[in-house]
């Protein structure tokens, strides 16, 4: 098929769904500092993620506290508490590891945020989409 005319104003076509996201540089998330904050779909609903590093690694998540299914931050990329040693949902102050989103304390109970794989190379700071987390497609 030939390809159209390459008009001004046209955009990229999207990435793949499979493919790696590209978020942001590894620059751009300094130890322990503000996150940041990307679009996906979950099971098919627009939902907000976040990313942020903490020990060295980058580690993202969706936004959503498993106490009651609302976003977490109190500003926007603020997800860490006073001391930057847990995930604190706004909300009623459930905490949770940032190592690996599961809950250490208030009423979180058991639950846990879900996990985003995410991977660092060259210097960019990627996200992989899942089955039930998918990339925004772009219009
Ligand atoms: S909504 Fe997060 S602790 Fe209640």
């Amino acid at each position: 098929m030939p390809e159209g005319p390459d008009l001004p104003g046209r955009a990229e076509p999207p990435p793949a769904a499979d493919e790696p996201q590209a978020l942001c540089a590894s620059s751009d998330l300094e130890e322990r500092g503000l996150a940041q904050v990307f679009d996906v779909l979950l099971w098919g609903q627009p939902a907000r993620a976040f990313a942020l590093r903490f020990d060295g690694r980058v580690v993202a998540y969706v936004n959503r506290c498993a106490h009651v299914p609302t976003e977490m931050d109190w500003q926007q990329g603020q997800f860490l508490d006073m001391d930057r040693r847990w995930i604190l949902c706004s909300i009623h102050g459930a905490a949770y590891e940032p190592a690996d989103g599961r809950c250490v304390g208030g009423p979180c109970g058991r639950g846990r945020l879900m996990a985003i794989d995410v991977r660092e190379e060259g210097g960019q700071v990627s996200w992989y989409p899942s089955r039930d987390i998918r990339p925004v497609a772009f219009t």
